[in-house]
C-alpha cells in the first residue's frame, strides 16, 4: 500500500510518499480503507521536533531518538472497514468509520489497522469522507478542555476563545455554542471573515485591540492556541472563573463520547467541518508546508481513497 512515511525529524521534505507492506490483522482487529485524513498541528510538531529546550528530549525519549517510531504520522481519518477479525462484534465490513488513532497514528496510509476499541465511530449519515475526517482533531480537544473547565455546569456562561480560526478554536465555537455560551471569539482581522458563519457574541481582533486589557469578564477563557498565560488573563476572569489551554502540561484524552457529541451535532446541523485546503496523499509535502505556517483556517484535509463505483 501508499503510505507517508517520515523518515528523520526535520522539514516536510523529510516525509516521503513510498509502497510499504499492508498491515495484517489480529483477532480483535479490523482493517479500514482510508479514505481522509487530515494533516493538523500535532503531525507538523512531531516531524519537525517543534518543541522548546529540554522538551525535544523528552519528545525523542517517548517518539523515537532520531526518527519517529510510528513513522506514518497522521492521527485522525474517516473510511471504510475493509475486513474483521474473527473475534470482533462492533464493526462489519462496509462500515463507514471517523476517528483518532492517537499515539498509534498511521492515517496517512490507504491502510490502517485498529483494535476494534479504539476510538473511533460511525461517520455521520449525512458527512462526507473529507468532512468527517476534518471532524475529531479540534472537536476531541475543545470538548476536552471546555469540559475540563467545567462548561457543562454552568448557565449561560461568558466563555472566550483565544485562537478560534485554527482546528481547535473553531471547534471550540461550536462546542461552546451547543453548551448555550454567550461567546468572545479572539482572532486576527486576516482570519475573521471566516467565522462569519458561526454564532458568535463578540469579535475581539488581537492585531487592533489588547484582549488581555478589553476589561470584560469571563466564567472560561480558553486559549486554543496556547499563546496566553494565566496571568495576562486574570483581570478577565470572574469570580471562579476558570483558565484552560493547549500550551500548558494537560493533553487532551480521547473518547468515543466525544465523537458522538461531533456526530449529533454534526447530522442536526449544529456544526461545520471547516476545511481550509485539501491536498492528495502524494502532495503530503505541500500539506504540511502549509500547515507549519501556523495561519490555517480550520482543517487541512488529505485525500486518500477513492469510493468505489459499483457497475450495474
Ligand atoms: N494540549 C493538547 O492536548 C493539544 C491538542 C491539540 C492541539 N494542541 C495545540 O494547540 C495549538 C492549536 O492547534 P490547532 O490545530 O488549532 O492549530 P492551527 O489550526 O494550526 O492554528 C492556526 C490558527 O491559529 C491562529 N493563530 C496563530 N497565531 C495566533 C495568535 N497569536 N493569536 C490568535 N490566533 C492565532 C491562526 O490565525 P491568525 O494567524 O490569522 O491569527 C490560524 O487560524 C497547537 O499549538 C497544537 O500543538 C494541543
Amino acid at each position: 500500500m501508499k503510505a507517508a512515511v517520515c523518515e528523520a525529524y526535520g522539514k516536510p521534505e523529510t516525509v516521503i510518499v513510498k509502497q510499504v507492506p499492508k498491515p495484517a490483522i489480529r483477532p480483535g482487529e479490523i482493517l479500514i480503507k482510508v479514505m481522509a485524513s487530515t494533516v493538523n498541528s500535532g503531525d507538523v510538531r512531531m516531524r519537525g521536533l517543534k518543541v522548546n529546550g529540554w522538551m525535544k528530549l523528552v519528545m525523542r525519549l517517548i517518539l523515537g531518538f532520531s526518527k519517529p517510531r510510528k513513522s506514518i504520522l497522521g492521527v485522525t481519518f474517516s473510511g471504510v472497514v475493509e475486513r474483521v477479525g474473527a473475534k470482533v462484534s462492533r464493526f462489519k465490513p462496509g462500515d463507514k468509520l471517523f476517528g483518532l488513532t492517537g499515539f498509534r497514528f498511521g492515517a496517512h496510509a490507504e491502510y490502517l489497522c485498529l483494535s476494534e476499541r479504539a476510538t473511533m465511530i460511525e461517520m455521520p449519515a449525512n458527512a462526507g469522507f473529507e468532512a468527517a475526517a476534518a471532524l475529531p482533531f479540534g472537536a476531541h480537544t475543545a470538548i476536552h478542555f471546555l469540559q475540563a473547565a467545567g462548561i457543562e455546569k454552568l448557565n449561560r456562561p461568558r466563555v472566550a476563545i483565544y485562537g478560534a480560526t485554527g482546528s481547535v478554536g473553531i471547534a471550540a465555537l461550536q462546542v461552546a455554542a451547543h453548551y448555550g455560551a454567550i461567546i468572545t471569539a479572539v482572532c486576527s482581522s486576516r482570519a475573521a471573515p471566516s467565522l462569519s458563519t458561526f454564532t458568535i457574541d463578540n469579535i475581539v481582533l488581537y492585531d487592533k485591540t489588547e484582549f488581555t486589557r478589553s476589561g470584560q469578564q469571563y466564567d472560561i477563557i480558553f486559549d486554543a492556541v496556547g499563546k496566553l498565560s494565566k496571568k495576562e488573563c486574570r483581570s478577565l476572569l470572574a469570580p471562579h472563573g476558570k483558565f484552560v489551554t493547549v500550551g500548558g502540561m494537560a493533553v487532551a484524552r480521547e473518547n468515543k463520547e466525544q465523537l458522538d457529541l461531533v456526530r449529533q451535532l454534526f447530522e442536526a446541523g449544529n456544526y461545520q467541518a471547516v476545511i481550509d485546503k485539501a491536498f492528495s496523499l502524494d502532495e503530503i509535502v505541500a500539506a504540511h508546508e502549509y500547515v507549519d505556517t501556523g495561519r490555517k483556517i480550520g482543517n487541512v484535509v488529505l485525500k486518500i481513497g477513492q469510493e468505489e463505483v459499483s457497475s450495474l
